[in-house]
């Protein structure tokens, strides 16, 4: 058997015999429903072409400043990933996530640093989802005035799609009618609110600290090298006994352990070759 179909086949020996399943996610996981990475300037660039001319990396436009030196620039850039993820339909691979989340004796959780409510809409459990950088369908005071964060559902914002430029009026903070902006951690982001997410961040440790003796497996999907948030977290829960991590990923599959899995491919196609091979798995 070549290297190559081993690997494949130790996934899905490794998933068909698990008790739980934890779910890792960066932005590589939305590619293949249409959505941009962010991976170098290059790829940043190709997604906003406008940002190149006015010299701006992703760096730049991820930063709490822009709300005050540029709000409808700023807002621009959050206006239209806004209305992307808001008409932006799951891949497949969501589905099959959740079949097997769904199937294992001890369940799953998500640990994502996307902001872009996919695994929601794909009909996750809100409860069982943590978004380590926050949301963008959740709002905050630029301020902040006070610790409030509302739902984005009735934020209108309205881009001109050519320059990313917002235009009036951009949303406010409803207490002290200010400039809002999306509750996600930015770049040098001194007035984040993390409230949400570290309560999030809360309900994953005690579903963890349930699987005592249990068989994880963490399927990893997407997540970069540069800011690698993602990789980390994924690395540290599989240091623990019984468990073993999968990472699917097109070029950054470095991994370090004998527990861990790498499968070089797109997460769609990964999830779905996985599929495929469980069903030679079951009851073995
Ligand atoms: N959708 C979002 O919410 C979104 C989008 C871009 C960036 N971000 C933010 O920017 C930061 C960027 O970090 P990052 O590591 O998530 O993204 P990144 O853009 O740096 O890296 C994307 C990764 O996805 C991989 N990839 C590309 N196509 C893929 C595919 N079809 N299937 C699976 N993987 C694929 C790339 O090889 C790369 O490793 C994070 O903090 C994140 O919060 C969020
Ligand atoms: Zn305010």
């Amino acid at each position: 058997m070549s290297h190559e179909s081993n690997v494949w086949d130790k996934a899905a020996r490794v998933l068909s015999r698990a008790d739980a399943l934890m779910i890792t996610a960066g932005a590589g996981m939305g590619v293949d429903s249409g959505l941009p990475d962010f991976r170098g300037d290059d790829g940043f660039w190709r997604a906003y072409p406008p940002m190149k001319q006015r010299g701006l990396s992703f760096v730049d436009m991820a930063n709490p400043r822009g709300f005050v030196d540029h709000p409808s620039l700023a807002w621009g850039f959050y206006g239209h990933r806004l209305n992307l993820y808001r008409r932006t339909v799951p891949h497949e691979g969501f589905h099959l996530l959740k079949q097997w989340g769904e199937a294992m004796p001890l369940g799953w959780f998500v640990f994502t640093s996307n902001v872009d409510g996919q695994f929601q809409k794909a009909g996750f459990d809100p409860d069982r989802i943590e978004e380590c950088h926050g949301s963008i369908h959740r709002m905050q005071c630029c301020g902040p005035c006070n610790e409030t964060v509302w739902d984005a559902k009735e934020v209108v914002v309205d881009v001109d799609e050519t320059h990313f430029l917002a235009s009036a009026p951009l949303p406010g903070c409803p207490h002290c009618h200010r400039l809002a902006r999306p509750n996600i951690l930015m770049f040098g982001d001194g007035s984040w609110n993390e409230l949400p997410s570290r309560a999030q961040g809360k309900r994953r440790a005690s579903w963890l600290e349930t699987l005592k003796g249990a068989r994880l497996v963490i399927i990893e999907l997407g997540a970069g090298e540069a800011v690698a948030t993602v990789r980390h977290f994924s690395q540290s829960v599989a240091r623990r006994a019984d468990a073993s991590l999968i990472r699917i990923n097109p070029r950054d599959v470095r991994v370090h352990g004998n527990h861990h899995i790498a499968l070089q491919t797109g997460a769609l196609e990964g999830l779905k070759r996985l599929k495929g091979l469980l069903a030679g798995h079951h009851g073995s």
